[in-house]
């Protein structure tokens, strides 16, 4: 969800893997949606889109060998399914930020809760349009519960256990 601390998690983890020498590259979804996806809304069909084109973006970004973070909503699971289904088994690590809604909508970062509660956003994640949970991610983070810190070390210990990452 919005909120959830996605953005956080993703600029934090690609340090840690830049500190230690991996290469890297963030794709961000407030950050995408200027470029590459300007022309796009959150539509169902307009979000699907702006998935399918980020799973391209990060697929040449893995074929040049650069670990890559993809901090999206992506709240439908065929979308999400797809990318998967299209990379090599164990390439598309699904991570899940499990954080009560709730806690979203007190944090209201960038006060779009506050809007889409007002109507003066349509078809919010979470309020007013759906987020499909993920039935089975490789992680689930609570960020909720958990520092950004022990977060990201959940993410690293996992990447370095089942030996995911490029070098
Ligand atoms: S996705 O649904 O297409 O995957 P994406 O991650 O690119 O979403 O964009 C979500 C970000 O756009 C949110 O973090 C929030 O800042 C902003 N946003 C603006 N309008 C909406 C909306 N209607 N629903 C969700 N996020 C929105």
């Amino acid at each position: 969800l919005s909120g959830a601390g996605k953005s956080t998690l993703a600029i934090r983890l690609e340090k840690r893997l830049i500190e230690k020498g991996y290469p890297v590259h963030l794709l961000d979804g407030d950050l995408i949606r200027k470029g590459l996806s300007s022309d796009l809304g959150y539509s169902s069909e307009d979000r699907s889109e702006n998935i399918r084109r980020i799973g391209e973006v990060a697929k040449l970004f893995v074929d040049a060998s650069i670990n890559t973070i993809v901090a999206f909503i992506s709240p439908f699971k065929k979308d999400r399914e797809r990318i998967r289904k299209s990379v090599n088994s164990g390439q598309f690590i699904e991570v899940f930020l499990d954080c009560p809604l709730e806690i979203c909508e007190s944090r209201d970062t960038k006060g779009l809760y506050k809007k889409a509660r007002n109507r003066e956003i349509k078809e919010f994640t979470g309020i007013s349009s759906p987020y499909e949970i993920p039935l089975s991610p490789e992680i689930i983070l609570h960020t909720d519960q958990d520092t950004v810190e022990q977060s990201v070390q959940k993410v690293l210990t996992y990447l370095e256990e089942k030996n995911s990452l490029l070098k």
